[in-house]
């Protein structure tokens, strides 16, 4: 029990929020083909401090999954550094979890609680199977899955089985849980749901989440800081540290003027672009 971080509640001790969790140091990302070389992000960086739900948000391409693949260890940039706690991540750890968009992200041999212990035993983070078996179930609870925890995932719908991702991420207790747009298959009435479902179970942990979206609207509602990417290759054009809106605001004054002002931002270039194409008329 030792190696875990909180009681069996999942209830963390109270982290230094004045430092950061995780520190993007002017980071670039590059992949390496047979013809070319594809820089991916270039000179990104960004703090995310204990308990934010830190928002990645930019255009398809600009660079956002490759950052998570950075952060999550599998990639290692060509400049800059990641650090986690003060030190550079040089490898994957269960101190890092990710929870993708893939529906097809669990183990489809093992049933929803079995794929939950299965990553607590893999991340060396429970001694014994009945705890590891106490723990899973407080997750399946947690995201209001109980009486499913012997189903397989293909009895599951998509909603579902983002929900036992989460869950199975949430178990973990990682210092940061990374998710790459979790909620882009889904219908958009679940997307809705979900989204009020993480922020419910934020409010009971106050984990630390970084979240991927190419969605305005998701951002503000998911998000307490949003970093605004530009397209590809991928840099910061801004850092929203604060807002105050939430689900209840969706379609009101306030949140569609904050959602035109990040569209303007997002697109900005890419009008200026269009205004001086060369033969254009006005
Ligand atoms: N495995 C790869 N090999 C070569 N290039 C890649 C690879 N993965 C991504 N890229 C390139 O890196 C850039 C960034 O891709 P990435 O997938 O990180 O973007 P993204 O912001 O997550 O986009 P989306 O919103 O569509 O998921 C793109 O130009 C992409 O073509
Ligand atoms: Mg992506």
């Amino acid at each position: 029990m030792a190696k875990r971080n909180g009681s069996a509640a999942g209830i963390k001790p109270a982290a230094d929020t004045t430092q950061p969790i995780l520190n993007v140091d002017g980071v670039t990302l590059q992949y390496k083909t047979k013809e070319h070389l594809i820089t991916a992000t270039y000179r990104v960086g960004f703090d995310v401090y204990p308990a934010d739900r830190f928002v990645l948000l930019g255009p398809s391409g600009c660079g956002k999954s490759t950052l998570l693949k950075g952060i999550a260890g599998y990639m290692k940039p060509v400049e800059g550094a990641i650090r986690l706690k003060g030190r550079e991540i040089s490898e994957p750890g269960p101190d890092r979890v990710m929870v993708f968009q893939e529906f097809d992200q669990l183990l489809p041999w093992k049933t929803v609680k079995q794929n939950i212990i299965f990553a607590l035993h893999n991340g060396g983070k429970t001694d014994t199977a009945a705890e590891a078996e106490e723990i899973a179930m407080e997750y399946i609870t947690k995201v209001k899955l109980t009486g499913f925890e012997d189903t397989f995932p293909h009895m599951l719908s998509g909603g579902m089985k983002q929900r036992v991702a989460i869950a199975r991420g949430m178990a973990m207790e990682p210092d940061v849980l990374l998710m790459d747009e979790p909620f882009a298959a889904l219908d958009a009435l679940t997307r809705l749901q979900m989204q009020k479902e993480l922020l419910q179970l934020w409010e009971d942990t106050h984990f630390t989440v970084l979240f991927v979206t190419h969605s305005i609207e998701e951002a503000l509602i998911v998000g307490s800081r949003i970093l605004v990417m530009s397209p590809h290759p991928g840099q910061v054009k801004a850092e929203l540290n604060a807002h105050h809106l939430n689900h209840d605001n969706v379609g009101d004054k306030k949140f569609a003027k904050v959602q035109q002002h990040i569209h303007d931002m997002l697109f900005a270039d890419r009008i200026l672009e269009e205004d001086v194409q060369p033969g254009a008329r006005g």
